[in-house]
């Protein structure tokens, strides 16, 4: 064949993170069927999903099924319903936070939209804290875009401000990408620092994506959603799902705001995320957007809201045989994700291989997550309360 490909492929990783971990678990799994693997690698729900999601699933499911109630393409920018819903979900999590229906489009994940987001963008510099969920680093090299990386370490507790930006990239009209609480590290950034952030984009004409995935966890005082931010409805956008809130990561269903305000070179932002959604994307089905709207209902919300509590209580296991063998971590309060430093100086995917072979307990090196992940593990509390206790147990002698 003479068509030519994305060159831009050929600077990736050979393959995508939780594929290549998944692969080695598969092979380890398939070559010792005897032994019992506990994955905590991948961030995929355990718990089901929630009564209030199930029935308007059924109810959904019903209507689909009747001539009188039965839809057909779904808004492409999702249902009324479920934009009215989600807006006013941030008035409720959000102090002072104002998002219009007409600013958010429904999607089928975050992830998703995290990896679209390139294509109404230009070729920019792209600032991007590392380690970071990987979507990020690999959509910009796809799109051949400068990548910056902003170092996230211990120093700035994984929550670097824009004192962090290299010198060559500090001051330049940028993407921004920040994740809070950030995957894998557990950080969240601060009213002070994500105000940084804000002030920091306004004054360079930078943009900000922020993925706010993980904020049904968080506890204690700190912002939910970038719209908490003055100026922020100038200068981000932002991404969600129901995934780790409400179950979705089999159900599909999240959102991104593009703030009416956000204009550039004359042109809304808005208008061009519009413009790609109606070519590129046909919607979310009825049933999922009702279960999505139930999700956010205050009995659905409260049901969620028992599964985050359920996810932390195996932070907390976790984060307990940890502190009892002196390993030094972060996260599993505010994020459903431990960062752990490697013990013994062993790097990130031997540790891997280490967990495997002699505890069968997989989860996700460091080093996946980028070059400043190297040293470090994550491990989910998005399993099972049993498989979280068993590999508790297993690291408690083993370890
Ligand atoms: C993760 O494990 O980081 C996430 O589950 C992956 C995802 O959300 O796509």
């Amino acid at each position: 064949m003479l068509v030519k490909l994305n060159d831009n492929y050929k600077n990736l990783t050979e393959s995508y993170l939780f594929s290549e971990t998944g692969r080695r678990v598969r092979e380890y799994a398939a070559a010792h069927p005897d032994k019992k693997v506990i994955k905590l690698s991948i961030g995929d729900v355990t718990r089901p999903l929630s009564p209030a999601v199930v029935k308007a699933l059924h109810k959904a499911a019903d209507e689909m099924g009747d001539a009188s109630t039965f839809r057909g393409y779904p808004p492409e920018y999702g249902y009324d319903f479920l934009r009215e819903k989600i807006s006013e979900h941030y008035s409720k999590i959000g102090k002072g936070a104002d998002v219009k229906p007409s600013e958010i489009f429904v999607s089928d994940g975050a992830k998703s939209d995290l990896g679209n987001f390139v294509d109404v963008l230009g070729d920019n510099l792209v600032l991007i804290p590392d380690p970071v969920y990987p979507v990020y680093v690999d959509s910009n090299i796809m799109s051949g875009h400068k990548i910056s990386l902003i170092p996230s370490t211990p120093e700035n507790n994984f929550a670097p401000t824009p004192d962090y930006i290299s010198d060559d990239a500090k001051g330049q009209p940028a993407v921004i990408y920040l994740c809070s609480p950030n995957n894998p590290t557990g950080a969240v950034y601060t009213y002070d620092e994500l105000t940084k952030w804000v002030d920091y984009a306004i004054e360079t004409g930078s943009l900000i994506i922020f993925d706010s995935a993980y904020e049904a966890y968080i506890s204690g005082d700190l912002p939910h959603t970038i719209y908490e931010i003055k100026n922020a409805e100038k200068c981000a956008v932002e991404i969600c799902s129901f995934s780790k809130s409400s179950g979705f990561t089999g159900t599909r269903c999240g959102w991104t705001v593009v703030p009416d305000e956000i204009e550039t070179d004359g042109v809304k932002l808005n208008k061009y995320w519009a413009r790609r959604q109606a070519t590129k994307f046909n919607g979310v089905s009825y049933p999922v957007q009702r279960a999505a709207e139930a999700a956010l209902s205050d009995e659905g919300w409260r049901e969620s809201m028992e599964s985050v509590e359920y996810y932390m209580g195996n932070a907390k296991l976790i984060a307990d045989v940890l502190t009892e063998k002196g390993i030094y971590f972060t996260g599993g309060t505010s994020s459903p994700y431990i960062w752990l430093k490697v013990p013994g100086g062993m790097d990130s995917w031997s540790f891997f291989d280490y967990l495997l072979n002699e505890l069968q307990i997989a989860g996700t090196p460091g080093a996946g997550f980028g070059k400043f992940g190297e040293g470090f593990f994550r491990l989910t509390s998005f399993g099972t309360r049993e498989a979280t206790m068993e590999a508790c147990e297993r690291m408690r002698e083993k370890l």
